[in-house]
């Protein structure tokens, strides 16, 4: 088990979503990207809860030995906790299940007592009051800007304002909660994240789907900065 830190919550990260990835070169690519990222989000799909299908933990097995970054793994799985211990086992550092599936209180008990840093997810649709109640007990809410399930679609707008009450909630009750959002994230949208709350922002084809992806993850770092001032 590794003892990676994910950092003080609220502050800015950028984490790049190995999704859009050259999975043949996949320890190259999140090498490169380094110098300008943070956490490294990784899209767990198990063909059930999203209709795709994308890696397991053998997969975060073998990035362990080309990272040390906190392994920010969002489980898009209709039964997670049948997995939660094999990520951890491999190197990650955090899970985030969905409140869609159900059995939140269990879930984030069992991510606790396996020393993961314990998130919950939500998609576009779900509203802000299915997370309220989980939110003193977790370290991170990730409100999806898209549906889950593929790289590449565009940011859905109204997801801001959902993104705005979760800040102003975290603030009102003074929890110490790192709020991401992921889906279409770019230079753009980035920056409008960040003002509506968001403080980790992850993105897939605005980094790995660019030419230059080192200097696409510093343009987002720039923009994610932006929406501060
Ligand atoms: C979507 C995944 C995202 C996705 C983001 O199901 O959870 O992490 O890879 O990709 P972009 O940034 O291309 O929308
Ligand atoms: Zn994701």
């Amino acid at each position: 088990m590794t003892m990676i830190e994910a950092g003080p919550p609220g502050e800015i990260r950028i984490a790049p979503s190995i999704l859009s990835a050259d999975f043949g070169q996949l320890g190259l690519d999140v090498k490169e990207v380094d110098p300008e990222t943070d956490w490294l989000h990784v899209d767990v799909m198990d063909g059930h809860f999203v209709p795709n299908v994308s890696l397991g933990p053998p997969v975060v097995k073998s990035l362990r030995r080309y990272s040390d970054r906190f392994f920010d793994c969002h489980l898009m799985m209709t039964d997670p906790g049948r997995y939660l211990e094999d990520f951890r086992t491999v190197g990650a550092n955090g899970c985030s299940v969905h409140v869609e599936v159900g059995h939140t209180a269990g879930l984030i008990d069992d991510m606790r007592s396996l020393g993961l840093r314990v998130g919950l997810a939500a998609n576009p649709d779900t509203p802000f009051h299915e997370v309220a109640p989980f939110l003193g007990d977790i370290d991170l809410l990730l409100l999806m800007t898209v549906f889950p399930g593929f790289a590449g679609q565009s940011f859905i707008e109204d997801v801001l304002e959902k993104v705005e009450i979760a800040r102003r909630e975290i603030e009102r009750n003074d929890l110490s909660l790192d709020l991401e959002v992921d889906g279409g994230i770019d230079v753009l949208t980035a920056t409008r994240a960040v003002r509506a709350g968001a403080n980790v922002l992850v993105a897939g084809s605005a980094i790995f789907g660019q030419s230059e992806p080192l200097l696409a993850a510093s343009a987002l770092r720039a923009a994610a900065y932006d929406g501060l001032q």
